[in-house]
């Protein structure tokens, strides 16, 4: 049944701070309110299918950190039913392109491209486009995973989300995809009014890899509300080997977005201090990046970079850069897009400090990070937005969702309240990434 676990296993990992002394015991009591079965059927199959992988993880750290009762650190893993990871060896700025995927493909020159900003003035940047998804041919170029979901906080649990993803045609016919008239691209979650099982969903892989460049999303609305888990990341093969970069990710009711790294031992940040590290955001977890401890978490001090604050405000902009000297990322609201972004000669020196930067001094990029698939996904409740239900004091979530909802666990909510799943989507401009070509 898991089979398709051996094709790539993906992880995407969240910090989460609890201000509720609480905590520990919501996340037990979540888990021990699921049924045995489920947890033990699926322990088994996932144990069956990553022997290895989770015999050579369980000799290191616990995997789950309920530090002092303030943070916990949850990881989102995945069958990555897709074609990501084609290993090629080719020099660090080239892609490991395969089949169908949209890629412009035509940048061999070291030639700055020239652009000109909103007020005129010429912008010269080395960073061509090499792959772009908007308007109606937004979907090209993206494997659809077609399995249901298995997200986990890497401890001896396994609880999936409560989601099936569905492939292309099913997203499309069943409305779940759909590009508007204004040549957005949706992405939405099943919002029928009960379920007695598991919510389609997307989850979406691009078939193009890269090692280094610049990633540009402008989204419009991302999902949010009580019982979702939505991410934008990019993972490389043979997790953790490959390396993990969450840029947008969070949950429930959240307001300021996380990015985080997830990689093999020996990533770390250099500090936990936000002016130390040159960075606008604030470390919340660990600074071992190392994929058992849950990663290195850096979160927007922007409230409007994420959930109903982010789609409220018109949404906006989160670029991220990788390279060998490091990997950074930030956001930008509608109103404050820099015009090289706009204008299509994106140039980073233009665009201040990130809110989070991980550099090369105690993270070697060359080594911890491969080649990049980039993933949306959208998942409901699981290990993290079923575990936290209960808890309250991320910005955004001063108060609890089972509070706010009324309803005692996150599964029971989402089975039976569809129309509250209305904003659990996703609405792109754009996905650009862009290459300094070798
Ligand atoms: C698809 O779903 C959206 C959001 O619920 C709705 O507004 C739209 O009418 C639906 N389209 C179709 C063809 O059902
Ligand atoms: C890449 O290919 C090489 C040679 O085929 C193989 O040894 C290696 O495991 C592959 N790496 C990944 C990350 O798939
Ligand atoms: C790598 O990315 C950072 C952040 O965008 C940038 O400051 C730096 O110049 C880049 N280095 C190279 C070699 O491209
Ligand atoms: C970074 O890793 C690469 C690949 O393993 C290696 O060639 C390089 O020497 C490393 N750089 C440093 C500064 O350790």
């Amino acid at each position: 049944m898991f089979f398709f676990l051996y094709d790539s296993l993906l992880l995407v990992c969240l910090s989460f701070s609890f201000y509720s002394s609480a905590s520990a015991t919501n996340v037990a009591s979540y888990l021990a309110r699921r049924t045995s079965s489920q947890v033990q059927s699926f322990t088994h199959d996932f144990n069956v299918a990553l022997g290895v992988v989770l015999t050579s993880r369980e000799k290191l750290q616990p995997q789950v950190h309920l530090t002092t009762g303030s943070q916990t650190v949850f990881c989102k893993s995945d069958a990555g039913a897709t074609s990501a990871g084609s290993n090629s060896s080719s020099s660090s700025s080239s892609s490991g392109s395969s089949g169908t995927t949209k890629s412009t493909g035509t940048s061999t020159n070291t030639a700055s491209a020239a652009g000109s900003s909103s007020t005129g003035v010429a912008i010269s940047t080395p960073y061509r486009l090499v792959e772009e998804h908007v308007g109606s041919d937004f979907f090209d170029g993206w494997t659809f995973t077609d399995a249901a979901d298995v997200t986990t906080h890497v401890s001896q649990f396994y609880v999936a989300g409560l989601v099936d993803y569905v492939d292309q045609g099913t997203a499309s016919d069943n409305n779940l995809t759909e590009i508007t008239s204004g040549g957005t691209a949706i992405m939405r979650v099943e919002t029928t009014a009960t379920v007695t099982g598991n919510r389609q969903s997307i989850r979406i892989t691009t078939n193009n890899v890269y090692n280094s460049g610049l990633w540009i999303l402008d989204a419009v609305h991302m999902p949010t509300g009580c019982g979702t888990w939505p991410a934008f990341w990019t993972n490389g093969p043979n997790w953790p080997d490959g390396g993990e970069i969450d840029i947008v990710e969070g949950v429930g009711d959240n307001t300021n977005d996380q990015a985080t790294l997830h990689t093999l031992e020996g990533c770390s940040l250099a500090s936990s201090s936000s002016s130390a590290l040159g960075i606008t955001g604030s470390v919340i977890t660990s600074t071992d990046c190392v994929s058992t401890g849950g990663g290195c978490g850096i979160r927007s001090s922007s409230t409007v970079s994420y959930g109903a604050a982010f789609n409220g405000n018109g949404g906006g902009v989160f670029t991220m850069t990788l390279n060998s000297s490091g990997i950074a990322v930030w956001f930008f609201e509608r109103s404050n897009i820099p015009s090289d972004i706009t204008s299509g000669t994106p140039l980073p020196s233009l665009w201040g400090t990130p809110f989070a930067w991980w550099s090369s001094p105690t993270c070697n990029v060359t080594e911890f990070f491969g080649y990049q698939s980039t993933i949306f996904d959208t998942t409901l409740c699981g290990d993290l937005a079923g575990s936290v239900w209960s808890d309250a004091g991320a910005p955004g979530q001063e108060q609890s969702c089972a509070t706010r909802t009324g309803v005692s666990d996150c599964d029971t909510f989402v089975q039976n309240n569809g129309a509250a799943l209305q904003e659990a989507y996703w609405e792109i401009n754009s996905v650009k990434i862009y290459q300094i070509p070798s």
